[in-house]
């Protein structure tokens, strides 16, 4: 690498202990997915849904590390000739186990790039439609350079997905991360730094805090000694609020399209408040005072995930015919049996695996729509075929020339 345009210190960590830490012969039997990638997401918030990823699409993965988020957007690309998965990371090893990783899958659509996201302006790569940057930019000296670079470099029309630390969450991991500075004042080097944050571990007592939030912070019993440095040795770790987070995106001329968290009811104040006038006065806040003060009640918000675009309007509309309606992830199949059970009568669809229940009191046309919810079909050709069932069973209409009164 011939610049200088990122932190040694974190270079060096990463050329140690590149994280995630994969196996790439583990792409024989499974492909780990980064949910914030999934294309029908990114279409439903990022491109008003009406992005069928046949065209060309170009996408950057801005410190993708051991290849997560570029295997899985690759792979869900790869039957797109115009498509095309740019990998960038200042770790030669990360970037070594992600392009293995691609190997064992056949993928041909990844172009690999050594280097940092502050040297987007000058690589002349791109412009993108789709930057996914996630777990990076806390990582930066420099954050709010490091996010100019990356929309120096997004099309006008294009999105990003990010991820950074969230505050509140994890507030157990900067204690800890205080209490592991000072012990580790002496330690020279990483090596003697995780022997010391082992015995650490092993004595913390119930009351601590890092202790308390184990059961939402698990990298460093995951992930083992890549996890343990990630999570509590690292060079360079700057958490945000919501708050701050709109400041930085805001700052850097974009717009927050939206902050999901498998779904997006954890940012919003009526998953928590109950009392009808402390909500009504609540949601009468702008949106992001709304998400602000989610986080502060949640309290558990390790990481946020968030859509940003340099246009405000990205996201589907519902009233849009053109819309492809999908269900995320998983599909609740067992609707059109409850709605067959209580006829007329309100239906609880529980959550599956990730988005939050949803209760609602079928229409005329409910069980229809969801039969036909599949996806593939847009609104109106989902409309025009329950049009075209509804005359069958009906019978068949008199045409007008039958209906004319002859004189
Ligand atoms: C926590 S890892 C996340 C990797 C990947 N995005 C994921 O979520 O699986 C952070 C990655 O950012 C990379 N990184 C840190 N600073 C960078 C910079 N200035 N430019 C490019 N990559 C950077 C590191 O080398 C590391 O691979």
């Amino acid at each position: 690498m011939e610049t200088a345009n990122y932190l040694k210190a974190v270079r060096d960590q990463y050329e140690a202990f590149p994280y995630p830490p994969r196996n790439p012969a583990d792409e024989k039997v499974r492909l780990e997915n980064s949910w914030h990638d999934f294309l029908e997401l990114i279409n439903f918030y990022c491109f008003k849904g009406r992005n069928n990823f046949s065209q060309e699409f170009l996408v950057l993965v801005a410190g993708g590390g051991t290849g997560d988020q570029t295997i899985f957007l690759a792979e869900q690309l790869r039957y797109n000739r115009h498509a095309a998965v740019v990998h960038l990371d200042i770790s030669e090893k990360s970037n070594e186990i992600a392009r293995r990783r691609a190997e064992v899958r056949k993928l041909a659509n990844i172009t690999w790039v050594h280097g940092s996201v502050l040297d987007l302006p000058s690589l002349k790569l791109g412009p993108f439609d789709y930057i996914n940057c996630v777990g990076v930019l806390h990582h930066m000296g420099d954050l709010k350079a490091g996010l100019q670079a990356l929309r120096s470099v997004l099309k006008d029309d294009g999105a990003m997905s990010l991820m950074l630390y969230g505050k509140y969450g994890r507030t157990g991991v900067y204690q800890l991360q205080e209490l592991l500075h000072r012990i580790n004042l002496d330690a020279t080097d990483l090596q003697a730094k995780l022997v010391n944050t082992k015995i650490v571990l092993d004595s913390l007592p119930k009351t601590n805090w890092f202790k308390r939030s184990e059961d939402i912070i698990g990298d460093h019993n995951e992930f083992g000694d890549a996890g343990i440095v990630d999570l509590l040795l690292h060079a360079q770790d700057r958490p945000f609020t919501v708050d701050e987070l709109y400041d930085l995106v805001e700052g850097c001329g974009l717009h927050v399209i939206e902050l999901i968290e498998r779904g997006r009811s954890k940012y919003k104040v009526e998953s928590y408040i109950r009392d009808k006038q402390i909500l009504e006065r609540v949601s009468a806040l702008p949106r992001r005072q709304q998400q602000a003060l989610a986080e502060l009640i949640a309290g558990d918000m390790i990481v946020h995930n968030f859509y940003v675009a340099r246009q405000a309007d990205t996201v589907a509309l519902l009233d849009d015919l053109r819309n492809v309606p999908f269900y995320f992830l998983d599909p609740p199949r067992n609707v059109l049996e409850l709605i067959d059970r209580n006829p007329g009568r309100s239906v609880k669809v529980e959550s599956t695996l990730y988005a939050a229940p949803v209760e609602f009191v079928p229409g005329p046309y409910t069980r229809d729509l969801f039969k036909y919810l599949d996806g593939e079909h847009s609104l109106k050709e989902i409309f025009e075929q329950i049009r075209r069932d509804r005359h069958r069973s009906v019978g068949k209409f008199r045409t007008l020339a039958e209906m004319q009164i002859p004189v």
